[in-house]
């Protein structure tokens, strides 16, 4: 009822009857009243009038599930939040729901992670209200093999909806490091849930420091806010890349990972340049040439041999 309430204050911009807002919800006016304090509670500023009504004057910066899903504009994707003010790690809780039959779609957010996972057993500094910091459920019906193209398919639509709402440039590093002036603003994380030869289930974390002062960055990194020069709305952001993400999602599904893999050519800065890959305990290195239709990267090393890397993390040299 509340993300219904929110959504009809939203709407208006300016005071909505109390009468309006109580039939349209066949909720009594008592009961609004306590939803009006409940929001108020919550840090929304709503003004009441008497004759006038209600109008939402500010809210706050939370991705309260009624919040994010006012004015989400997808079918699957993101239709349910399960919200943590803090958990240690959303790709924990999301593998779990995952186990225990939760549908594609379903994602879990959190204002905080204590143990936020990055790849390669790294850490993701997770600080409170600062970034976006989420995993979300996938049934696609493939084998092991094929997942890569779903984290490029992340990358591609965080990559899309970052543009979108900041304006910014944004490009990708390979795998799916997501990219503003050649730092890091952004990751994927993918777990599988899977046997030999069929994926049972998915979940793609994506963590993006997106209002982080300097001193809450590791070496290397930015935040959004950083080149936006303002703070950068949240939820309007993660609205953005649900919305971005079934449409990518759709299409993988309808027609293959074709469009993915171009998007994602023409905003890499890997493709060639030279770099260095720790791979299997070595390390690589050569020119980055292509990515293959699975995603991998093919590296030609100095002796022309041309090595096919399915992950890893690697240095741009030049
Ligand atoms: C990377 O190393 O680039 C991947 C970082 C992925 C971080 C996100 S934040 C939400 C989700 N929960 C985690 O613990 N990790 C992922």
């Amino acid at each position: 009822m509340l993300n219904k309430i929110l959504e009809a204050l939203h709407k208006k911009k300016d005071y909505v009857s109390g009468e309006e807002i109580s039939q349209g919800f066949l909720i009594s006016r008592q009961a609004l009243w306590k939803y009006i304090h409940e929001l108020r509670d919550l840090g929304y500023e709503i003004a009441a009038v008497p004759h006038l009504g209600y109008k939402l004057l500010a809210s706050p910066d939370r991705l309260y599930s009624f919040e994010v899903k006012t004015g989400l504009d997808t079918r699957v994707m993101g239709r349910d939040i399960r919200y943590y003010e803090t958990i240690p790690s959303t790709m924990d809780m999301a593998m779990q729901l995952g186990m225990q039959g939760e549908p594609e779609g379903l994602v879990v957010l959190s204002e905080a992670q204590t143990k936020g996972k990055g790849r390669l057993g790294r850490m993701w500094l997770s600080p409170k209200f600062k970034g976006i910091y989420f995993s979300l459920i996938l049934r696609p019906d493939i084998s092991p093999k094929e997942t890569p193209i779903l984290t490029l398919m992340a990358a591609v639509s965080v990559c899309q909806a970052v543009k979108n709402i900041t304006g910014l440039a944004v490009d990708i590093k390979w795998p799916n490091d997501i990219m503003v002036n050649n730092k890091k603003a952004g990751g994927i994380l993918t777990e599988l849930n899977a046997e030999t030869d069929k994926v049972f289930f998915v979940v793609i974390g994506i963590g993006i420091n997106v209002n982080n002062d300097k001193k809450s960055l590791c070496e290397g990194a930015v935040s959004l806010k950083e080149y936006h020069k303002e703070p950068v709305n949240r939820a309007v952001l993660f609205r953005e890349i649900m919305k971005r993400i079934e449409m990518n999602y759709d299409n993988l599904r309808e027609y293959g990972g074709g469009d993915i893999i171009d998007f994602w050519k023409d905003h890499n800065i890997t493709l060639g340049r030279r770099v260095k890959v720790l791979y299997q305990h070595k390390t690589i290195e050569g020119e980055a040439v292509d990515i293959d239709t699975e995603g991998a990267l093919l590296l030609r090393n100095d002796s022309g041999f041309v090595e096919r890397i399915v992950s890893g993390d690697i240095v741009h040299c030049r």
